[in-house]
C-alpha cells in the first residue's frame, strides 16, 4: 500500500476530532458509512468500529482487502476474532480510552441504585411529592464486591473507597501485591458471592463470564444484595436475575447493558428496582475522543509497518 491510498471504513458513529489524523493524512482516505450501506466494501483496507457493528466472518469476505479491523473501544465480543485470524486480519482495539467514564458512570449507577434517584426523579415528574417512598441505603460501612479487576475496576475502587466502602475483588489473575497497594481484598468468587452488599462486573464477555451470575450464583448471594453491570450484557444471567428480583433477594440492580441490544423489549427495564441505561458508560466527550483518537493512531502506525500496540 506504500504509494497507494488507504481505504478505511468508519462503520460506526465516531469523535471527528479523534478521527483527525486519519481524515488529514494524505495516504489515507476515510468513508464514514455502515459497513451495511457502504459500497464497494472490495476496495478497504481497515474497518473502524464501536458496538453498533457485528464484525462477521461473512463480513470479512466480503471485504478481501481487509488487513485491520479497530474497534474504538474496549469489549471484541462483536468481531469474530478466530474469523479474522484465520484470514491474517489485525484486530486491534483502544484499551484505556473510556476507562474513567465507565468507572465514573458504575459509580453514578451505585448511587442511583442506592438512594433511588431515577425513581424519585419519575415520580416528581409524574406530579408526585412523595418523601416516603424512596427510603435508600448509605454506602458508607457497605462492602462493595468487584468481579475482574482491570483497569475499569480498580478505578472504581478508589471512588468506593472514598465513599467508605471497603472493597473486596476477585479476579483470577490479580496478585496480593496489586491487592494491598490498591487497598482492596482478595476473595475466592464464592467468598465474594457471601459477603458483598454490592457486586459489580467488570470483565469481558467470554465463555467462562457468561452466566457466571447465574441461578445458582446468584442464590449464595446474601439477601438485600445489590447488582451492577457496566460491562456485558449475559455475565449476569438476565432470567436468573428476573426470578430474584422477584422474589426479593436481590433488592435492585443498575443495567447499562444487556444480552440483547437495543434493549427496549427486556423485562428487566420494567422492574421498579432496576435502574437501567441504554449501554452509555462509554459515551462521554472525553472517552469517545480518546477511543477514536486511539484507534487512528495505531491504524497510521499499522499503514506505516509499525507492530500494532493492542492487537
Ligand atoms: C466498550 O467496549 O468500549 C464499550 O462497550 C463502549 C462501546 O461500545 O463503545
Amino acid at each position: 500500500t506504500s504509494n497507494q491510498t488507504f481505504r478505511v471504513l468508519v462503520s460506526d458513529a465516531m469523535s471527528s476530532e479523534g478521527l483527525s489524523p486519519l481524515l488529514e493524512s494524505d495516504q489515507v482516505q476515510c468513508v464514514q458509512q455502515h459497513v451495511d450501506e457502504a459500497e464497494g466494501l472490495d476496495s478497504f483496507d481497515a474497518l473502524l468500529v464501536r458496538s453498533g457493528t457485528t464484525v462477521t466472518a461473512e463480513v470479512m469476505d466480503s471485504m478481501p482487502n481487509l488487513r485491520i479491523v479497530a474497534r474504538a473501544g474496549v469489549g471484541v465480543d462483536n468481531i469474530d476474532i478466530d474469523a479474522a485470524t484465520k484470514r491474517g486480519i489485525v484486530v486491534i482495539n483502544a484499551p484505556d480510552g473510556n476507562t474513567i467514564s465507565t468507572a465514573e458512570h458504575t459509580f453514578a449507577m451505585m448511587a442511583s441504585l442506592a438512594r433511588k434517584i431515577p425513581q424519585a426523579n419519575a415520580s416528581l415528574k409524574s406530579g408526585e411529592w412523595n418523601r416516603k417512598g424512596f427510603q435508600g441505603t448509605e454506602l458508607r460501612g457497605k462492602t462493595l464486591g468487584i468481579v475482574g479487576f482491570g483497569r475499569i475496576g480498580s478505578e472504581l475502587s478508589k471512588r468506593a473507597q472514598s465513599f467508605e466502602m471497603s472493597v473486596i475483588v476477585y479476579d483470577p489473575f490479580l496478585t496480593k501485591e496489586r491487592a494491598n497497594e490498591m487497598g482492596v481484598d482478595l476473595r475466592g468468587f464464592e467468598e465474594l458471592l457471601g459477603e458483598a452488599d454490592v457486586i459489580t462486573v467488570h470483565t469481558p464477555l467470554t465463555k467462562d463470564t457468561k452466566g457466571m451470575l447465574g441461578h445458582e450464583n446468584l442464590g449464595k448471594t446474601k439477601p438485600g444484595v445489590m447488582l451492577l453491570n457496566c460491562a456485558r450484557g449475559g455475565i449476569i444471567d438476565e432470567d436468573a436475575l428476573a426470578h430474584y428480583l422477584e422474589t426479593g433477594h436481590v433488592a435492585g440492580a443498575a443495567l447499562d447493558v444487556y444480552e440483547e441490544e437495543p434493549a427496549n423489549e427486556n423485562p428487566l427495564v420494567a422492574f421498579d428496582q432496576v435502574v437501567s441505561t441504554p449501554h452509555i458508560a462509554a459515551s462521554t466527550k472525553e472517552a469517545q475522543l480518546n477511543v477514536a483518537s486511539q484507534v487512528s493512531d495505531e491504524v497510521l502506525q499499522f499503514l506505516q509497518g509499525l507492530p500494532a500496540l493492542n492487537s
